[in-house]
């Protein structure tokens, strides 16, 4: 039998702003959760990141499965209601369906599953980021999977040598899924092609070439796609076995003391660095900056140990320090270049319109000035 692991997270209102979700609604959907989950889930784990919450759940019913994502969907509307009731920040704000049409996804939610037949161990991590979108993982999960000099194991240990198939998603192909597969350590090249573009190139899985099982999943939700407007950043989740075939933990770790400069930050619309903070973490600098929680368990027969804490550890606080530094120094640059993100990110109407004010004002110097000469001629 397969066990299935869903996680599906939502923002559906926050207290001040987009910071993080009250204690009333957290309570609230958990008590949801466990009077309607019935036989259907065999656990589930509530967390929030930045003002995203989280449902981690565990089934034997496979990936995409209607009750399953019904059971997220009907938890998210209710808490919507909570959300309101206490005049929360964005209430059902990532809710963009009015009713649930069998699979939460394009529906607003971020979804991230991983289905399989329990090792005799099985360790898996659990990422939820804030205030950026799905490429945000691009890197790490690059130098995680492909790069020696972040896992070392791909030297040595014989069943990684023979690399990981990605699967990498057109994210800005909106009218199906458009997809490409490619391996490495020979594809390595296109690969790196591919993701240095985190707006429009995004993993979505990761699979070892030698057992052939699924490492990694990332929700690839574009909710400006859905929406048709700005209705927050997209604010991703992630989930990544690992051990054995697949990297150790700490490989997979490893990346995020980069601090890599992602989309999001400010009104969705910037560029920040992101930092790996503790799982339960407010955003709070320029509505950032942009965060990622990492929570690690086990299970067994369905069952979750409790999680641990990844970056709840004292060698993140230095990697935190030298992050904050990197959200300084770009914000000393307002809104001018790198600092903000391309017109075509931009996810604000007003800009949108004024630029397109600015438009009708413009004219071609040579062009507008010889018609205005041949005007002149024709008059006289
Ligand atoms: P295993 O060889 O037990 O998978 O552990 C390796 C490891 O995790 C080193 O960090
Ligand atoms: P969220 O996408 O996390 O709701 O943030 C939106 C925003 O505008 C932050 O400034
Ligand atoms: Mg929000
Ligand atoms: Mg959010």
């Amino acid at each position: 039998m397969k066990t299935t692991i869903t996680a599906i997270k939502a923002d559906i209102g926050s207290i001040g702003g987009h910071i993080c979700p009250s204690k009333k609604l957290l309570t609230s959907v958990e008590n949801y959760i466990k009077e309607y989950k019935k036989d259907l889930i065999v656990d589930y784990r509530i967390s929030y990141t930045g003002d995203d919450i989280a449902f981690l759940f565990t089934h034997f019913l496979g990936k995409d499965n209607k009750d399953v994502h019904k059971l997220a969907w009907d938890t998210f509307k209710y808490g919507s209601e909570v959300a309101e009731s206490q005049g929360l920040y964005g209430a059902g704000q990532d809710l963009l369906k009015d009713s649930f049409s069998g699979n939460v996804k394009g529906m607003g939610p971020a979804v991230a599953e991983l289905s399989f037949k329990e090792r005799p161990n099985e360790p898996f991590l659990f990422f939820a980021a804030d205030k950026t979108d799905p490429g945000a993982y691009n890197l790490p999960m690059y130098l995680s999977f492909s790069d020696p000099m972040y896992n070392s194991g791909l030297i040595l240990s014989s069943p990684m040598s023979k690399g990981f198939r990605f699967k990498i998603m057109d994210v800005s192909h909106t009218e199906n899924d458009r997809l490409i597969e490619l391996n490495t350590p020979e594809d390595l090249y296109d690969i790196a092609s591919l993701l240095r573009d985190p707006e429009r190139f995004v993993v979505e899985s990761i699979d070892s070439v030698d057992s052939g099982e699924q490492a990694v999943s990332v929700s690839t939700t574009r909710l400006r796609n859905i929406a048709g407007k700005y209705t927050g950043k997209d604010d991703p989740i992630a989930l990544v076995r690992v051990q054995g075939s697949f990297p150790a933990t700490g490989e997979v770790l490893a990346p995020y003391n980069i601090g890599p400069y992602v989309a999001g930050f400010m009104r969705g619309s910037h560029t920040g660095p992101l930092m790996p903070v503790k799982q339960n973490t407010s955003v709070s600098f320029f509505d950032g900056p942009p965060v990622v929680s990492c929570a690690a368990y086990c299970v067994r027969d369905g069952i979750l140990t409790e999680p641990v804490d990844a970056f709840d550890h004292p060698y993140w606080d230095q990697v935190r320090t030298r992050i904050s530094e990197k959200a300084t120094e770009i914000r000393k640059q307002g809104f001018f270049g790198n600092a903000m993100l391309p017109y075509s990110e931009l996810e604000y109407g007003g800009i949108v319109e004024k630029l397109d004010k600015l438009e009708q004002q413009f004219y071609n110097r040579d062009k507008d000035v010889l018609s205005e000469v041949e005007e002149t001629d024709m008059v006289s």
